[in-house]
Formats: C-alpha cells, sequence, structure tokens
C-alpha cells in the first residue's frame, strides 16, 4: 500500500483520534478550562509521541503549556519548523449550536464542533499525515521540530519567550503552518500575506456617577452619545478611515500582482452569501479581495454602557466602552498607527470627558515572496493531496508568531491552510469540510515526503 492509500484506508481512525481531541474543551481564554488546558497538551504530546517523534515536551509557561516534539534521523535533508495551536476561542453563545461544540458531530459532509477549523483539525492533519509515513516507511524522510501551542487565541503571550530562549534547537529551513483557510472548495491555497492586528480598549467618562436622565438629561454630557460620534467620525462616506497619516505608509499593490489576485477563482456572490447582509460596505476604489487582504480597516468589535437589561432604565450612564481594533497591512507600523490614532481620538473628543485609551495587543502584517523551491513542492503536494490546482494567495487574518519568525529568522513561512472562510471560525457551529481534513493529510503527508527529494 502506498501512502495516499494507506491515509484513504484509516478514514474512521483518523476521524475517532481527532474527536477524542476535539472533545477536550480547550478554552485558552477561560480560567476553569485550565485543567483542559493541561489535559489537550498530554494528548497532543502523546501523539507525537505515538507518530514517532523524539524529546517530547510539555513545556510549562507563564499562562499555558506548550508542546514540543522533534524527529532528526535525516541527516542532509531539509529541517522543517511546524507550529499550530490546540486552544479554542470560548464557545459561547451555547444555544446558538445546532450540535453541542465540544460533541463533534457530522453533517452534510462537514465536521461540526469548536475547533475543528481553528485550530485543531488542521493540527490534527499533521499528526496523522506524520503517523501515515511511520507506519507505510518506517521513518521520517526529513528533520521535522514541532511546536504546538496554548495560548494563540489569547495573543501568544508565552511563546515568544520560549522561541528566544531555544533559538538554537528551533533552528529550520522553513516554518510550516496549517491555521489559515483554502480560497474556496476544491481551490488548495497557498498563503503568501497575512495582516496585522492591533487591539484597543477605550473607556468615556462623563459624569462622575450615573444620572437621572430626567432630571440632568439636556445639560449634562452623555459618554455614549459622545462615544458614538467618534466612532461616527472614524470612517469618511468612502469607507475609508480618517485618522490622519493612517494611510501613509500603506504599500501600493503592484500591477503584477493586483491582476493575479483579481484573477483568482473566487466568487464574489459567494461571499455576499456568506456575509448574508443586505449590503456590502468597503472601502471605495478597491475589489473585494483587495479590501480583504491589501488594506487597512479599523472595526469596533464591542461597544456598551448605560443600560441594557429588561425594561427600560432613564439615565445618563458614567461611562461608556468601546473594544475596536485595526487590521495593518505592509508597510504600516503598530506603533506608529497608536500614536496616530491616540493623537486623532484626543482631537475629536469633547472636553466634557475624560478618556483611557488600553492598547491589548499589536501585530505586524506579513507579506513575503514565495519564490523558495519549498513552495514549489508544497504546490505539487496540494495538487497530488486534492486533485486539484492550487493558488498562492493573501488573508485578511492574523497570525502574529508568523511575522515574527519571518522577520527574526528570515525563514520562508509556507502557509498551508485547510479551512474555508465560511466555516464560522470563532463563531457557533464551526466546522470542516471532511473532503479538505482528508486532502489535507494526504497533501501534508506529500509535502513532508516531497521535501525529502530535493
Ligand atoms: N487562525 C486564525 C488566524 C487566521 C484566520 C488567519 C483566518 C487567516 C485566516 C487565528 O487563530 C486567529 O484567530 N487570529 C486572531 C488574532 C490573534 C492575535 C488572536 C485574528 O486574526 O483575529
Ligand atoms: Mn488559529
Ligand atoms: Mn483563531
Amino acid at each position: 500500500m502506498n501512502l495516499t492509500e494507506y491515509i484513504e484506508s484509516k478514514r474512521e481512525e483518523h476521524l475517532s483520534d481527532l474527536f477524542e481531541f476535539l472533545r477536550i474543551p480547550s478554552v485558552s481564554a477561560q480560567s476553569e478550562h485550565k485543567p483542559d488546558i493541561e489535559r489537550a497538551a498530554k494528548w497532543v504530546a502523546d501523539r507525537l509521541g505515538a507518530a514517532g517523534l523524539d524529546n517530547i515536551e510539555i513545556v510549562p509557561t507563564k499562562m499555558h503549556p506548550l508542546v514540543y516534539g522533534e524527529s532528526l534521523h535525516a541527516p542532509g535533508k531539509p529541517t522543517v519548523l511546524f507550529y499550530g495551536h490546540y486552544d479554542v476561542q470560548p464557545p459561547e453563545p451555547l444555544d446558538l449550536w445546532a450540535s453541542p461544540a465540544f460533541e463533534p458531530a457530522i453533517r452534510g459532509g462537514n465536521l461540526y464542533g469548536r475547533g475543528t477549523a481553528d485550530d485543531k483539525g488542521q493540527v490534527h492533519i499533521h499528526i496523522r499525515a506524520l503517523d501515515a509515513i511511520r507506519k507505510t516507511a518506517g521513518k521520517l524522510p526529513i528533520n521535522l521540530k514541532v511546536m504546538i501551542e496554548g495560548e494563540e487565541e489569547v495573543g501568544s503571550v508565552s511563546l515568544w519567550d520560549f522561541v528566544n530562549a531555544n533559538r538554537a534547537r528551533l533552528k529550520a529551513d522553513a516554518l510550516v503552518v496549517s491555521d489559515t483557510s483554502m480560497l474556496a472548495r476544491g481551490v488548495p491555497s497557498i498563503t503568501y500575506g497575512l495582516r496585522g492586528l492591533n487591539y484597543y480598549q477605550i473607556e468615556i467618562t462623563g459624569p462622575a456617577q450615573d444620572l437621572h436622565s430626567g432630571v440632568f438629561g439636556g445639560a449634562a454630557p452623555n459618554p455614549i452619545t459622545i462615544l458614538c460620534e467618534l466612532f461616527a467620525k472614524l470612517h469618511d462616506s468612502n469607507f475609508r478611515v480618517t485618522v490622519p497619516g493612517f494611510y501613509d505608509d500603506v504599500a501600493k499593490l503592484s500591477k503584477a500582482e493586483r491582476k493575479a489576485l483579481n484573477a483568482l477563482p473566487w466568487k464574489a456572490s459567494e461571499f455576499r452569501k456568506t456575509v448574508g447582509a443586505p449590503g456590502l460596505g468597503g472601502e471605495k476604489g478597491f475589489s473585494i479581495v483587495e479590501q480583504l487582504w491589501t488594506r487597512p480597516t479599523l472595526e469596533l468589535n464591542g461597544i456598551w454602557g448605560g443600560y441594557t437589561g429588561e425594561g427600560s432604565k432613564t439615565v445618563i450612564p458614567s461611562k461608556a466602552y468601546a473594544k475596536f481594533s485595526t487590521r495593518l497591512v505592509p508597510n504600516q507600523n503598530p506603533d506608529q498607527i497608536t500614536r496616530l490614532l491616540g493623537r486623532h481620538i484626543r482631537k475629536l473628543l469633547p472636553k466634557t470627558v475624560k478618556f483611557k485609551l488600553d492598547v491589548h495587543s499589536q501585530g505586524k502584517p506579513w507579506v513575503a515572496p514565495y519564490t523558495h523551491p519549498f513552495f514549489e513542492v508544497a504546490r505539487r503536494a496540494l495538487e497530488k493531496g486534492f486533485g486539484k490546482r492550487a493558488v498562492f494567495i493573501r488573508e485578511g487574518g492574523s497570525i502574529p508568531f508568523v511575522t515574527q519568525m519571518h522577520d527574526t529568522f528570515k525563514v520562508p513561512c509556507i502557509l498551508l491552510g485547510f479551512g474555508l472562510p465560511d466555516e464560522n471560525a470563532h463563531a457557533p457551529d464551526e466546522h470542516i469540510a471532511l473532503e479538505n481534513y482528508f486532502g489535507g493529510i494526504k497533501a501534508v503527508a506529500q509535502f513532508y515526503e516531497g521535501l525529502a527529494g530535493l
């Protein structure tokens, strides 16, 4: 039996093993799940061992453990560092799931459950590919280092400490990550660009305490109104961000890249359907693909204040809050964007309120050429695994670790994504298409084998 046949013959086994992984509610943001995080780390370590990796370690950190393992028995062959995350986003709101978030279920060719696409399912693709290579060939034909962290969804707080403390040990010819999406069904994709992310929270304080809106309304400043005015002013009618200097460092897309991106087999009609809104609202003058992958944004992610409970309460609240973020593109500088934004907000807010702007996290964008020979191996592996033509894409999401690794070690970063944009990552009914999960195992196995042939 060859490698692909072997993988095909083990479909039930791949799935039952993945189900075990998915049943562990490894939610990194919620402290009540700390024991589940520990269990998930242990589960990953066990499976890396079973797949034939050595020197497996569950590395304790300030927050959640990360799992490391390696196989270094192919002298003269390439060395790859594979990175993924075993933590998941909180499952809430629970009542919007058709089947429970941590009880995997198959419906209509999809596997449902928190982490199926982001990122346990994709990590599992690699574990199963390694296992298949070991079972068919006996040993791994390349050198591999594997690092699976448990804090990605809360900002990878400890990851960089570990990387810095283990620079020599982690040295590799390329970084491989499966934590992104395919362009569309039937279009295997390699991602060569991601946006960066700056995340903020603002608190606006007006009156020293909540006030009766009849007794004080009309004379006292209302922080909710002022917050709404502020955010209304941060975009113009063409949906451009109004912060002075915001676009100054945005790299202009080359003619060739613009043409290539807009020629991809991508359907606006599908995108509209996935969004499900009566219309779209993007920056004027750019195609949707350009808006999503090559333009920066400023988005409100949450806004609250005052009374939101049952019935009515006539109150002017003392405080109003918002969480918001900017997605950044080359060559915007996260520090500079925070400075510009802070300055602009200070200018826009009236003297009737005070404000506090907190920076939760900052992350640089990433885009890199895909000329290294490994990319050609990856493209061919995807085509073998899926039986379809593979494409090179950029994406709008953020993986700060990829940028850091590329900046610090200058290694090629090969992003083989097996999710789909409509698979509800971070939302209820997250799922992965089974064809992409199985195709992924075949493609990744081909990739690791192919690298040995270079
Ligand atoms: N896997 C995603 C990143 C992603 C999603 C990249 C889709 C490309 C396409 C990752 O787990 C994630 O959710 N990243 C966060 C940022 C992180 C710092 C919390 C994001 O993009 O919002
Ligand atoms: Mn992810
Ligand atoms: Mn995520």
